[in-house]
């Protein structure tokens, strides 16, 4: 099949590898991911996750191999084309406009990804993308801030904006990376809860340091080390796996 295919798996990687110079970083990838499906990826510093997420938005794109979105071949696609193709995604380093409120920075995200479809010579705001961005403050338990500037937010809260700003424009599929990263276990038990609440449509990818968080928001999940897949499971066999426990709990010094 050649044309894009909703009943298609959401991601589709065969022999995706990806080299800068002579390291390695991934090798020979090969992942499905089903449609709704919730997906963590778990490994050390290093081993290749956050290389992972920018071969599939296209901003190091593979050195080899194939990658498919929802039936379609999207790996020479620029990164906008993957944007418009309904794929997202967070990064481990904030991107936020910090002048600004939360509210605008939403608004500005959700024009963003409707750009082309909205004159910018319109100097109002448009109502649409108005209430998209409320919908989106609220369910990420901000809209108390929405008028706070970016900057005055705590870390976590910071991170929680960054979720509604990937949630713009109705995704299909989102790519969150190391989402928990410096949260409070308060804020953690927030993210769990945004995440698991996310329409079941909505498939993504979780990178996710702390096993806890990793296991009660996927349904499957992806171990990696030295830019290789070498354990596939659901979240209880990981959890009881004795390699995995090695990794995790004995420390190889990598
Ligand atoms: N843009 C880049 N240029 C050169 N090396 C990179 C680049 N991005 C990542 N790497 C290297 O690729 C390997 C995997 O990195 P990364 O994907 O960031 O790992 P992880 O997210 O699992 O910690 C590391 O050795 C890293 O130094
Ligand atoms: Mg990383």
């Amino acid at each position: 099949m050649n044309g894009p295919n909703e009943s298609a798996n959401a991601l589709e990687l065969r022999g995706m590898s990806k080299s800068f110079g002579a390291l390695a970083a991934l090798s020979d990838i090969e992942l499905s991911v089903g449609p709704g499906e919730r997906r963590a990826v778990l490994g050390s510093n290093g081993a290749g996750k956050t290389t992972l997420f920018n071969c599939i938005t296209g901003d190091f794109p593979p050195s080899e191999g194939s990658i498919r979105f929802f039936g379609e071949d999207i790996t020479r696609f620029p990164p906008h084309e993957r944007i418009r193709r309904g794929l997202r995604r967070t990064y481990q380093i904030s991107l936020l406009f910090t002048g600004l409120s939360v509210i605008d920075n939403v608004y500005l995200s959700c024009l963003g990804v409707s750009r082309g479809r909205f004159s910018f010579l319109r100097p109002r705001r448009n109502d649409a993308l108005v209430s998209s961005a409320e919908e989106l403050t609220q369910r990420v338990n901000l809209w108390d801030e929405r008028d706070t500037i970016v900057s005055d937010l705590s870390y976590g809260q910071q991170r929680q904006l960054e979720i509604a700003m990937a949630l713009s424009g109705a995704p299909r599929f989102i790519l969150f990376d190391e989402p928990a990263a410096g949260l409070s276990p308060t804020e953690r038990r927030e993210l769990v809860e945004i995440l698991t609440n996310l329409p079941s449509h909505m498939g993504y990818i979780i990178i996710e340091h702390d096993m806890d968080v990793a296991l009660r928001v996927s349904d499957y999940v992806t171990m990696m080390h030295n830019g290789r897949i070498f354990k596939e499971g659901k979240p209880a066999e990981i959890e009881e796996d004795p390699e995995v426990q090695a990794l995790y709990l004995g420390g190889d010094g990598h």
